[in-house]
């Protein structure tokens, strides 16, 4: 299959020097994407900027604002039987972006941020027998919050990722997930290293995809 994978944040730029952000590191995304590519799938990895290495056999292209992850994930999708959207895309954005580095002064400077699109909304009219595959990072309401974003976004698969844990989540080598499925199941996946989960969720994409 043709698996088309996010990961890592995004940034978005406030003045020259300075950015908004997040902690994502991309080693769950990039974890999907080397054991989707030694599986024999075909591999597009869109990473947002994180210093890891591009796994073997896999294609990347690199981005940066949440605005560039959107264009690339509309210019690949009509092609993927599969989208993994494990990137944490940033909701908003600053509303202006001073073209000269910001000068301090005393007092306060107030940031306007602007909503920033969601770029799994916005493929969803384009999704069709294509299998959709989200993330939802919470730090409460954690199958709750869960099943709502499988159900407002049109998914297949959501990954929801509790992550407030130490040793889950973001900047960790391990991660702790719960897969909910579109027909109703919900499995508990134990405390694995990101490569083991990352192997789980393609055994459940893998499945599901082989009885449509
Ligand atoms: N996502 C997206 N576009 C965005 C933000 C998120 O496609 N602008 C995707 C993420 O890649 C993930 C899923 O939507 O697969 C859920 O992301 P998450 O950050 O957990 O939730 P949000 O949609 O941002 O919702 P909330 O702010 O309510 O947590």
């Amino acid at each position: 299959m043709y698996m088309l994978i996010t990961a890592g944040p995004t940034r978005e730029p406030l003045d020259p020097v300075r950015f908004l952000s997040n902690r994502s590191t991309g080693k769950m995304g990039f974890a999907l994407a080397e054991e989707a590519a030694r599986r024999g799938h075909v591999v597009t990895l869109i990473a947002g900027p994180v210093p890891l290495s591009t796994p073997v056999g896999v294609h990347r292209v690199d981005v940066v604002t949440a605005a560039d992850m959107a264009a690339a994930v509309k210019a690949q999708v009509d092609q993927c039987d599969v989208l993994i959207m494990s990137a944490a895309v940033a909701d908003w954005r600053p509303a202006h972006r001073e073209p000269d580095k910001i000068k301090k002064h005393e007092g306060e400077y107030l940031l306007r941020l602007t909503r920033t699109e969601d770029v799994l909304q916005a493929v969803a009219p384009r999704k069709g027998h294509r299998f959709f595959v989200g993330f939802a990072a919470e730090t409460r309401d954690l199958l709750a919050e869960g099943a709502r974003k499988l159900r407002q976004k049109g998914l297949d698969l959501l990954v929801a990722n509790d992550v407030s844990r130490a040793d889950a989540g973001f900047e960790v080598d391990t991660n702790q997930v719960v897969l909910l499925d579109s027909r109703g199941g919900q499995e508990a996946l134990p405390l694995l290293s990101k490569r083991e989960t990352a192997a789980r969720i393609l055994d459940r994409i893998e499945s599901r995809c082989a009885y449509r």
